[in-house]
């Protein structure tokens, strides 16, 4: 890559490049990918090994921070999480003011926006110990206001945090109350969400994170940057695509007609329809998570005994997707959001609910990537160029 940062800005010197496919906006020690190898590491450890022998909360540690935590340290980190839990107690009056029809993707953007007005003092981001009270406030809240969000569209009670619970059972008691009791005995469950979130936690510069940045960059606080990141997630071709996936499938069922003349239309690219959950960006090979994904939801129906028609459909796609020249060519495979839709439906998890579990995976990358930002002194305001191609000059004619 050519480092042209340090030259001054000339006038006629600005390059065009839509969706930023060319241009690196920071440099960044956080995550590596290599999206011809299918290669995907956090602060140097593959995604294969910390998915297999870590948990969330170490992994976010490891993002935010830098290093994997010493056992003192995680239970330090998490001790701290589980003191932050509760919401303050006017935030009720949120909750009552939107529609349970509302999206939860912009009950929780507008959520976290809310709660930080009850932290106006501490919002200052020239201030290190600030920075570190909030870090734990997300981490520890953004869980509560996505459950909430959940509660809220089906007009069930909130649920006050249990403390003596883990991150994850926490979490899933708040979403399914009572029923949870069964996620607490049922270690499959609570570790395939645990691992789900560790493959979603960060992925290099992403249109949210790129969101977080660019409004970090304006010294606009953690809380701020991190509601504009859930806005630019929420997107159909971004985050939104978990949920896509599954009307797609749901819409595949339902028209009776076979997944071939679904490909056939994708491929004519008939109404601009494309194949959700196919394709990325980076990965011209691969997606490395995706993988991952794929074990678990074999693992998860089958510990559930569930056995979902759109799993097959979903298998049956993906089977003829591959073989076929159109997506060959194109490089275009299952990403990590193919399947995870199939695997938060089992767990119970309504399909507009899919994507705020994919917040909630992401916010340490987003905290890692707005700290690193903080941290460095090249750090501008970022404000693209643009080419401009409309009028020239023209006189108001009254
Ligand atoms: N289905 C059908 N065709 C596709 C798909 C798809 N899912 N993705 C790309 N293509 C085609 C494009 O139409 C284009 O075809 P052309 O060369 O004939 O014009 C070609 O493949 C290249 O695609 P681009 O749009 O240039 O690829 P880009 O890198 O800009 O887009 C993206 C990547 C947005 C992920 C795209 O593949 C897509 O829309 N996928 C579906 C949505 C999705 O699953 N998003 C989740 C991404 S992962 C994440 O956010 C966690």
């Amino acid at each position: 890559a050519i480092d042209i940062s340090t030259l001054t800005r000339q006038t006629g010197h600005t390059a065009l490049d839509y969706g930023y496919v060319n241009t690196a906006s920071t440099k960044s020690a956080i995550t590596y990918i290599d999206g011809e190898a299918g290669i995907l590491r956090y602060r140097g450890y593959p995604i294969e090994q910390l998915a297999a022998g870590s948990t969330f909360l170490e992994v976010a540690y490891l993002l935010i921070y830098g290093e994997l935590p010493t056992a003192d340290e995680l239970a330090a980190f998490d001790a701290e999480i589980r003191r932050h839990t509760l919401l303050h107690e006017d935030m009720r009056y949120y909750f009552e003011g939107v529609p349970h029809t509302a999206h939860p993707m912009a009950v929780l953007s507008g959520g976290l926006q809310m709660l930080s007005t009850y932290y106006e003092s501490s919002l200052d981001t020239a201030v290190p110990e600030f920075v570190e009270v909030n870090t734990i406030r997300l981490l520890a809240k953004l869980p509560v206001l996505a459950a909430y969000a959940h509660k809220k569209s089906i007009g069930q009670a909130f649920l006050y945090p249990k403390n003596e619970l883990g991150f994850v059972e926490n979490f899933l008691r708040l979403n399914f109350g009572n029923k949870a009791e069964h996620y607490d005995m049922n270690p499959v469950l609570v570790e395939a969400l645990d691992k789900l979130l560790i493959l979603h936690a960060d992925h290099e510069q992403n249109a949210s994170t790129s969101t977080v940045r660019l409004v970090g960059s304006t010294g606009a606080n953690m809380f701020s940057s991190i509601s504009a990141g859930i806005n630019a997630l929420s997107g159909p071709l971004h985050g939104g695509a978990n949920e896509a996936v599954l009307d797609m499938l749901a819409q595949i069922r339902d028209s009776g007609q076979s997944v071939q003349t679904f490909v056939e239309k994708v491929k004519r690219k008939e109404d601009g329809v494309k194949l959700m959950g196919f394709g990325h960006r980076v990965y011209k090979n691969y997606d490395p998570r995706a993988r991952i994904v794929r074990e678990s939801a074999d693992r998860v129906l089958a510990e559930l005994g569930v056995n979902d028609p759109l799993l097959a459909l979903a298998q049956e796609l993906e089977q003829i997707a591959l073989e076929d020249d159109y997506f060959k060519e194109r490089k275009l495979y299952p990403n990590v959001d193919f399947y995870t839709g199939v695997i938060y439906k089992a767990m119970g998890f309504p399909t507009r609910m899919f994507t705020v579990l994919f917040a909630i995976g992401r916010l340490p990358g987003w905290i890692a990537q707005w700290r690193e930002a903080r941290e460095d002194a090249q750090t501008k305001i970022g404000r693209p160029q643009q080419l401009y191609i409309g009028a020239t000059e023209r006189k108001l004619e009254r």
